[in-house]
C-alpha cells in the first residue's frame, strides 16, 4: 500500500459536524431574515422569528469562529490527484469567500442591532456588554450591509451547492465525500 492510500481523504468529523450544522442554520437563518420583515405577519409571529433569526445568527457566528479555529489546527485533506490545479484555486477562493460571508452577515447582522439599541436576548442573559456602541449613522451603515450582503452571500451558497453536486452526483470524483457524512469516520 502506497503513502498516498494512507493519507486521509475526508475532513476530520468535527470539520464535518460544524459545516452541515452551520449550512442548515444559514439555510434555516436567511429565509427567516425575509419573512420576518414581511407587511401583516402577527406580531407575536414577527418576535418570534426576531429572536430566531438574532440569536440564530450570533451561534453562527460562534460556529463559524470556531471552525476557523479548528481548521487552522486541523487543516483540509489533500484533494484528489484527479483535480487541475485551476479548480483547486477556486475551490480555495470560493471556501474563502463563503467563509467572509459568513463573518460579514453575522458581524453586520449584530452591529445592526446593537447600535440600533435593541436587544440580543441570549447575549444579554449571558451578561456580555455590547460591543458597539449606540448611533443611528453606525446602525444604518450596517443595516445596508446586511441587506446587500446578503446577495452575496446566496449567490456564493448557490454557486458552491451546484458545484457540490455536480461533484456528488456527475463526477463522482470523491470530492463530495470529504464533507459526508456529517458523523462518523
Ligand atoms: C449555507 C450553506 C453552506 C455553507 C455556508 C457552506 C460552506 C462551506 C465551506 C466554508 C467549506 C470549506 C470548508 C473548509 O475547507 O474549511 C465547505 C466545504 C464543502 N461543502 Fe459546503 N456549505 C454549505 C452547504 C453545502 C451543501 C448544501 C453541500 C452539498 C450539497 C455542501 C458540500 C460541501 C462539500 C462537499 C465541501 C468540501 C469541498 C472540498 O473538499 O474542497 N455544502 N462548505
Ligand atoms: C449568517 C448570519 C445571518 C444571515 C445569513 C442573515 C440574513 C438576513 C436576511 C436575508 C435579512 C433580510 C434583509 C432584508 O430583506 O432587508 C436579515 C435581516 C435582519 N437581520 Fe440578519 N442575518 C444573519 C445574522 C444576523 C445577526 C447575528 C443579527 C443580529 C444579532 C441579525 C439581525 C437582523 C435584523 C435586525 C434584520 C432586519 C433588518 C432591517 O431592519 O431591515 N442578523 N438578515
Amino acid at each position: 500500500m502506497s503513502d498516498a492510500s494512507l493519507a486521509p481523504r475526508r475532513y476530520t468529523a468535527t470539520a464535518r459536524l460544524l459545516h452541515w450544522i452551520v449550512a442548515l442554520m444559514v439555510l434555516a437563518t436567511l429565509p427567516i431574515g425575509t419573512i420576518m420583515l414581511t407587511e401583516g405577519l402577527a406580531r407575536p409571529t414577527q418576535n418570534l422569528l426576531f429572536i430566531l433569526h438574532k440569536n440564530g445568527g450570533v451561534i453562527i457566528l460562534l460556529l463559524v469562529l470556531l471552525r476557523l479555529l479548528w481548521r487552522a489546527f486541523n487543516p483540509p485533506p489533500p484533494l484528489p490527484a484527479s483535480i487541475p490545479l485551476r479548480q483547486r484555486q477556486m475551490a480555495r477562493a470560493g471556501h474563502a469567500a463563503l467563509y467572509a460571508a459568513l463573518l460579514f452577515m453575522a458581524v453586520s447582522g449584530y452591529v445592526r442591532v446593537v447600535a440600533g439599541g435593541f436587544p440580543i436576548e441570549m447575549l444579554n442573559a449571558l451578561g456580555v456588554p455590547p460591543l458597539v456602541p449606540r448611533s443611528d449613522s453606525l446602525e444604518a451603515v450596517a443595516k445596508a450591509a446586511h441587506f446587500w450582503g446578503r446577495y452575496v452571500l446566496v449567490a456564493l451558497v448557490l454557486g458552491h451547492v451546484v458545484v457540490a453536486l455536480h461533484h456528488a452526483i456527475v463526477r463522482r470524483d470523491g470530492v463530495f465525500a470529504r464533507m459526508w457524512p456529517p458523523l462518523g469516520r
